[in-house]
């Protein structure tokens, strides 16, 4: 072959490559377009979803959205007080839709959770019909920010391990009947869980990033097991960037967006096909870096923005002393 072929072949094979990935990207930009599917969860107007990590951040924001969808929401939470304010919130803007609370701290989780699924019932059965068709494991964050594996304590690990993981796969395993009550007359259930960009392995936060890889790992396997049982419940994992809230108050931006945006976003991706998905449009694009850049580069940029949060807690902290 002479050189002049060789670089013709080249060419082709360059061209094809640049075709299927631009097909690629395409393809998965396109799923932001795609219509919600989230209504087939919610056929008799009646349903419920219940949000774990209600009273503030991505969960009230959830729940805000499913109210506005039609649905009537279960909020989950530690402070009583707070989610009987968020409750009142929620009645008046809402007015339509009924609500419910479930008052338990998942730092410490214990056989006790398992009482949640009869409060549950006992909500609905009080307030009239319809039947838990969503549950969002929303619940999590990390308890000491920007710190190094060795400067945890052993109450530390446990905690950011009790709020993003263990209660997760146990307030599922707790709901799952019921959200797979009435099979067989359409779809039943859906699980969304929430993740994070830091499942891709992020220093300073050792533990909470492998939690998320928990998350993601767990959303994979139920979703097969669920699909071979065929027991009519969906589980979907949303992976998300920054978002401005309560527990990460940083200043909002198209690639930071506010809670609610960042919830609306998460329900519109139901049903678009993917098992774990970007929730947000920008996100996504920031997450295709992971994908393609180095990985110390991509190490360099965590470690910079890392510390940048490291000083801006340190700085509240002495601010509040
Ligand atoms: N914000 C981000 O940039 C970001 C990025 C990636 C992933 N995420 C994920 O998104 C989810 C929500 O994060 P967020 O930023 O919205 O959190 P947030 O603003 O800190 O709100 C957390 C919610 O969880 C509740 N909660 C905290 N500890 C609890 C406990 N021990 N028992 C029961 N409830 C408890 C809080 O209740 P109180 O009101 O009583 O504190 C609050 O309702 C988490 O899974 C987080 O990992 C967030």
């Amino acid at each position: 072959m002479d050189i002049s072929s060789w670089t013709s072949t080249l060419k082709t094979i360059g061209l094809a490559t640049l075709s299927y990935l631009g097909y690629k990207l395409i393809r998965q930009a396109s799923i932001y377009l795609l219509p919600s599917k989230l209504p087939r969860y919610n056929v008799s107007g009646k349903n419920w979803a219940l949000v774990t990590g209600a009273t503030d951040g991505i969960g009230f924001g959830f729940c805000q959205e499913l109210c506005s969808r039609g649905f009537n929401v279960i909020l989950h939470g530690r402070n009583r007080e707070k989610l009987v304010q968020r409750e009142k919130e929620l009645n008046t803007a809402f007015p339509a839709q009924k609500t419910g609370i479930v008052v338990l701290d998942v730092v410490g989780v214990h056989d006790g959770v398992d009482d949640v699924a009869q409060q549950v019932r006992g909500i609905i059965g009080t307030q009239g019909q319809g039947k838990l068709s969503v549950l969002v494991n929303n619940v999590g964050g990390e308890t000491r920010p920007s710190v190094t594996l060795g400067t945890l304590k052993y109450a530390d690990v446990n905690a950011t391990i009790d709020k993003n993981a263990r209660f997760m796969a146990q307030i599922t395993r707790v709901l799952l009947p019921l959200l797979s009550e009435g099979n067989g007359q359409g779809r039943s259930g859906l699980v969304l869980n929430v993740s994070s960009i830091s499942q891709y392995g992020m220093p300073y936060i050792c533990v909470y990033s492998a939690t998320k890889g928990f998350v993601d790992s767990f959303t994979m396997a139920l979703e097969a097991e669920c699909s071979a049982e065929g027991c009519g419940v969906d589980v979907m994992g949303l992976r998300i960037g920054e978002v401005k809230t309560a527990g990460y108050n940083v200043d909002s931006t198209l690639f930071v967006p506010v809670a609610r945006t960042l919830a609306k976003a998460g329900l519109d991706r139901v049903g678009c096909g993917k098992v774990i998905v970007w929730a947000y449009f920008w996100h996504w694009l920031q997450g295709l870096s992971f994908e393609i850049m180095p990985r110390w580069i991509l190490m360099h940029v965590t470690i910079g923005r890392m510390m940048a949060i490291k000083k801006r807690e340190e700085e509240k902290a002495f601010k509040g002393q």
